[in-house]
């Protein structure tokens, strides 16, 4: 049996018919096609397959398809305008906030919902809303670096609010109805919240 689902991503109306079991990171690299969103563990631990979900960082592996009907995605390849990177991937970029760039589009979604939520956080903030985002490459230290950078040169409320592709902001929490469960490891908002990953809670050097 399928259900239907209609899911804005990046700006586009997806009309499908889904399996229940599909999970929303399935759906969008395999139906959508958009592969910048990574499988890491599909146990809800590495924040690779974060996408934001009304304007909201979710895992999407922790969502089922279904539970996304009605809603907007966002992707790292509709963080940009154009060929114009958003601040955040510039500052990723000059900052070398990445190597082998397995974990950089989660982090900078990631990045996105703490400033949405934060426009101006410090260091101890900034490690402690990527918590839920593993990189095995960077050290962690050049990250937290970009988000400083980004914030440095004023990645702007306006653009920040425009990933979120006309849905009038991100959605409150009265308003989540069955995707509550989506936002529920980070509690939605800044990614502070919700369960850590063993170990972290106590932030990274
Ligand atoms: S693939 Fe979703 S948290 Fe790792
Ligand atoms: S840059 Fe390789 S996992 Fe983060």
């Amino acid at each position: 049996m399928k259900l239907p689902v209609s899911i804005t991503v990046n700006g586009r109306v997806w009309t499908q018919d889904v399996e229940p079991r599909l999970l929303l990171v399935h759906f969008i690299r395999e139906i959508a096609g958009l592969t910048g969103t990574k499988v890491g563990c599909d146990t809800s631990q590495c924040g690779a397959c974060t996408v934001l979900l009304d304007g909201m960082a979710v895992k999407a592996c922790t969502c089922l398809t279904v539970q996304a009907d009605g809603a907007s995605v966002t992707t790292i390849e509709g963080l940009a305008s154009g060929s114009a990177l958003h601040e955040l991937q510039e500052a990723f970029w000059e900052k070398h906030g990445l190597q082998c760039g397995f974990c950089t589009p989660g982090m900078v979604l990631a990045a996105y919902d703490l400033l949405r939520a934060n426009p101006s956080p410090g260091a101890t903030e900034i490690r402690h809303a990527l918590e839920g985002n593993l990189c095995r490459c960077t050290g962690y230290h050049n990250i937290v670096r970009a988000v400083q950078y980004a914030v440095s040169r004023g990645a702007p409320a306006a653009r920040l609010a425009g990933a979120e592709r006309g849905r009038g902001g991100p959605a409150s929490d009265g308003d989540r109805g069955p995707r509550r469960a989506c936002f529920a490891r980070w509690g939605g908002g800044g990614g502070s919240g919700g369960a850590k990953p063993p170990g972290l809670a106590g932030g990274r050097s």
